[in-house]
């Protein structure tokens, strides 16, 4: 029987047109996912494809405005009967964030698979026609599912928990933290590393159309307590911090940070490093502060972002989160 997915289309340079092969400015967000579908129709990708625009934006600007559009779509297909998985196409730039989020709210029972490009669609060496066939490839495979959201770039596969962009430029901008990639893929080949390791589950969050404002403060040499305070106001529910190292911090930094837990705000201490855990410290505890584990600050925030909105506040508790337990 031939595989039925739906393709929810958001922009990115997967959609991006430059108006020469060999330009390096364009813009993203340009094709319709009509026309896309038109293009990938000649590929013989053996999929039934239904396409649906969400937006047409480039990833810079993506957010709760979108999010809300998205999430009900991809909550929509899953429970159609007709319908065997999901693609979202996204803009790389912010594409781990969304992927995060999707994977924290949707059950993962069908495959929820997003993927971009490097190079817009009118240039040499596109990449969005291979990633978007190996992404059909991913999300049409019954194995794919029990895995959550899955990111497909560069002939990989990663976990939404673990993918982050780690280059500006290239067809291999992607890589997975603390996992590699969990899969390798082709157009027409597909190898796991590893068995599902979520199940059928529900969604760890119910979906939450107004997420709380957290604050991500980047630490630097030389930062000082009035720069972290700068950076909160009256509407800030929440701190994520990217601190140097193992998310670590200068006294007066910490002191600031110190007052503003204890006023309610729950810290975060993630690390501005590309890969690396931020483990609890003994003084955690008694400062209020969690430790981010191996989530970067931009998924960091996200988690934050959901427990604060579950009407979650107690370091102790979201500690627990972070540490997936
Ligand atoms: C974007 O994130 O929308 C632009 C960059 C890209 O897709 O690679």
């Amino acid at each position: 029987m031939t595989t039925r997915l739906t393709v929810l289309a958001t922009g990115g340079t997967i959609a991006g047109i430059a108006g020469s092969a060999i330009a390096n400015d364009y813009t993203a967000g340009e094709i319709s996912i009509d026309e896309y579908l038109k293009k990938v129709g000649v590929l013989g990708l053996g999929a039934e494809l239904s396409g649906r625009q969400i937006a047409n934006i480039d990833s810079a600007d993506m957010g709760p405005e979108v999010w809300n559009l998205l999430h009900p779509a991809i909550a929509e297909a899953l429970a159609d009967p007709d319908c065997d998985g999901v693609i979202v196409t996204h803009g790389t730039d912010t594409l781990e964030e969304t992927a995060f989020l999707l994977d924290l709210t949707l059950p993962a029972t069908k495959p929820v698979v997003v993927v971009g490009a490097m190079r817009p669609a009118d240039a040499v060496g596109y990449d969005g026609l291979r990633n978007f066939a190996n992404s059909v490839r991913v999300a049409g495979d019954p194995l794919a599912s029990g895995r959550g959201v899955l990111v497909v770039m560069g002939d990989r596969v990663f976990a939404a928990r673990d993918v982050r962009k780690v280059r500006t430029r290239g067809t291999e901008a992607f890589r997975g933290f603390p996992r590699e990639s969990i899969g390798l893929v082709t157009p027409s080949t597909l190898e796991w590393f590893g068995a599902p390791w979520r199940g059928n589950t529900d969604a760890a969050f119910a979906w939450n159309n107004d997420l709380p404002q957290v604050a991500i403060i980047y630490l630097h040499a030389a930062i000082c307590a009035d720069d972290v305070a700068r950076q909160v106001d009256a509407d800030t529910k929440g701190i994520v911090v990217a601190g140097v190292g193992e998310g670590n911090m200068p006294e007066r930094v910490r002191k600031e940070l110190v007052r503003l837990a204890a006023s309610g705000i729950p810290v975060v201490r993630a690390s501005r490093a590309n890969e690396g855990l931020v483990d609890r410290e003994p003084e955690d505890e008694a400062n209020r502060f969690v430790a981010a584990r191996a989530l970067n600050p931009q998924k960091a925030r996200i988690l934050l972002q959901l427990l604060l909105a579950g009407g979650e506040t107690d370091p102790a508790a979201i500690q627990r989160a972070f540490d997936g337990r």
